[in-house]
């Protein structure tokens, strides 16, 4: 095992990292969201702590223990998430997981929609802000490295690509949500699109995906 500097080589950096889904409420009792279990994002802040850094990690309600030496910020909604992760700006890097809902209604309902009042609601939605776009234009205080995660069905990598390039972002991390057991499941296969080249990764547990994202944020931070 390795020991001193070599084994914490992200001691004294801050590394944001959003997990889970979000959820927009409709009205008190119900609510739109997203399929996400929240494995690989907490999975990545837990790898990040163990390489020494500091790590906050904004969650969306998911049922997982916080891991060890990690500050967990929980949210519900994507603009209480974007709030957080600017709230915990500065940091070195920034990693979103979250499978954010896209869309709110428009109008929250006070009180609880009752079905015998005219049948079904007719809602509208509007557009959630994007969190890594939005984190990625920030400015002075924005992440040096800006680590974006894309759930795709079909054309993974040229997806990904183009999510790289609208974002902003540095890395993306791109996953084949149609390969069996990804979704809700404990293993991953990946592929990191950075701006010069793409690696493709063997199909792994999440959290020897998590580690290995982590060693290379490490090996781009030092
Ligand atoms: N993301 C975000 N805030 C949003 C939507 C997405 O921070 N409102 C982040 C996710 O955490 C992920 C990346 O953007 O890191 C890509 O998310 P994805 O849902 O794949 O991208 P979208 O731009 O929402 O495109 P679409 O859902 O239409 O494929
Ligand atoms: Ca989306």
């Amino acid at each position: 095992m390795l020991r001193g500097p070599a084994a914490r080589p992200l001691a004294g950096r801050h590394a944001l990292v959003t997990a889970g889904p979000t959820f927009e409420a409709i009205d008190p009792v119900r609510g739109i969201t997203n399929r996400s279990s929240g494995r690989q994002g907490y999975a990545i802040a837990e790898a990040l702590a163990r390489l020494g850094a500091r790590v906050t990690l904004v969650s969306g309600p998911v049922a997982l223990p916080t891991p060890p030496g990690v500050t967990r910020v929980d949210v519900e909604s994507a603009r209480q998430m974007l709030a957080a992760c600017e709230a915990a700006l500065p940091a070195e890097v920034g990693v979103f997981v979250a499978a954010v809902a896209d869309w709110r209604v428009d109008e929250v309902f006070g009180s609880k929609l009752k079905k015998d009042k005219g049948g079904p609601p007719a809602l509208t939605f509007v557009e959630n802000p994007d969190i890594l776009a939005t984190l990625a234009a920030s400015g002075p205080d924005r992440p040096k490295l800006v680590v974006g995660f894309a759930a795709e069905t079909d054309d993974v990598e040229a997806h990904a690509r183009a999510k790289l390039a609208r974002k902003g972002c540095d890395w993306i991390i791109a996953n084949d949500v149609t390969e069996p057991g990804v979704m809700g499941g404990t293993e991953n296969a990946v592929l990191l699109i950075a701006k010069d080249h793409t690696e493709r990764w063997e199909r792994a547990s999440k959290d020897a995906v998590a580690q290995a994202i982590a060693q290379r944020i490490a090996e781009a931070l030092t």
